[in-house]
């Protein structure tokens, strides 16, 4: 008899622990040091009350949402998670398969273990490229081209990561890439030194990051693209003024998951500040702590556009590939318009601050 399948996202977490290697588990689930933030971004949602309206008619509830000019059949959309051939050997070919199949953008993260060709040709579906800068500009630049040539339709750079925060599940279980989950992008375009090899897991992708970024990179991508860009870490409103003045199309909210500086809020907490910073002159998503419709719900409510999945992906992709992953999407999907339903929200645009409150 086939198993059941999970009935929750957190049902796909426990299974997903169950048949990963420890290691990798510890990669893929871990935060920065006491893992607060981490917690915070998942319990924070917990804090918030949904006030639902009723009387309302809603035999059709519509949770398309229009971003950038792309319209998508669910708000929910695959975040850049790095290496995914460590949660299952498809990879992001079988994340992509999944993100077109349920009408959804992918992120694909710069440390992907396909190259970003590799994964255009697995699946037609909508994609953004995730940028980490590279020290070397001209190393950059070739990404972002590459990306714009294969039919990526935004550059998404994190900016949260001038340093690696410190994992330390990682750091106990001295964490290394198998060979099956490099970061293929760079083949041909840096010298991967043997002397790399030795060095700890952070301090590797340290290797391959810029640390000495400034708002200045903004007009340099303009300079080498037209793809609209949006920036990937903001959690202060006073950067998202600052995006918004340097002309950004979209921002994400996120704080890596928790996995960068421990002790920042939750995401969800500093989405109502970011929101009236950018004063609707950019598209502005959220990542961090979705685990449920309702949280999509809140988070929609709260005035965020779209929202992203890391590791509930993740989680997917290591029980059933393609179709963990494309089940993940379609179970939070469907709780989004149940709760749409039961709120009396026929659309997304209906979702607003009249429906949400923190617990008093
Ligand atoms: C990430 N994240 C991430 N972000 C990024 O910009 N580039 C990357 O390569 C990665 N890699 C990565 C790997 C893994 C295993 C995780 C869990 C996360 C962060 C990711 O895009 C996102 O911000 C968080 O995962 C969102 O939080 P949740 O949904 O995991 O709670």
């Amino acid at each position: 008899m086939a198993e059941p399948l999970p009935v929750n996202v957190t049902e796909y977490e426990s299974l997903a622990r169950d048949r990963i290697e420890p290691g990798a588990w510890g990669y893929i689930a871990g935060g920065a040091n006491d893992e607060i933030s981490l917690t915070r971004n998942v319990t924070a949602f917990r804090r918030l009350e949904l006030l639902p309206r009723v009387l309302v008619d809603v035999t059709s509830v519509d949770t398309s949402v229009t971003l950038l000019g792309r319209s998508l059949a669910t708000p929910v959309l695959i975040a850049p998670t790095g290496f995914q051939t460590l949660a299952h050997p498809d990879g992001e070919h079988a994340t992509a398969r999944a993100a077109a199949a349920a009408g959804t953008i992918m992120v694909l993260s710069t440390m992907s273990a396909f190259t970003i060709e590799e994964v255009s040709s697995a699946a037609p579906g909508p994609k953004w490229f995730q940028l980490y800068c590279y020290r070397d500009r001209s190393v950059t630049q070739r990404l972002v081209e590459r990306a714009e040539a294969a039919g990526h339709e935004a550059i998404c750079v994190t900016v949260d990561l001038p340093r690696v925060g410190r994992r330390e599940r990682d750091v106990r279980s001295a964490f290394e890439l198998p060979a099956a989950a490099q970061p293929r992008n760079f083949d041909g375009l840096i010298e991967q030194d043997a002397a790399n090899a030795d060095l700890e897991f952070s301090d590797y992708i340290a290797t391959l990051v810029d640390p000495s970024l400034t708002w200045e990179i903004l007009a340099w991508l303009r300079t080498i693209t037209s793809l609209p860009i949006i920036l990937k870490g903001v959690h202060h409103p006073d950067d998202a003024a600052l995006a918004v003045e340097h002309g950004v199309e979209g921002l994400i909210v996120s704080n890596h998951g928790g996995r960068q500086l421990d002790g920042v809020p939750a995401t969800i907490d500093m989405l109502p500040a970011i929101v009236d910073a950018v004063r609707g002159a950019a598209a502005v998503l959220l990542d961090g702590g979705i685990r449920r419709g309702t949280d999509v719900a809140k988070a929609l409510a709260l005035g965020a556009d779209a929202v992203l999945i890391g590791r509930p992906m993740v989680w997917g992709l290591v029980v059933d590939g393609a179709d963990g992953v494309r089940h993940v999407l379609d179970l939070l999907r469907d709780e989004l318009e149940l709760a749409m339903a039961l709120l009396g929200c026929r659309s997304i645009a209906e979702l607003g601050p009249h429906v949400i409150r923190p617990r008093p």
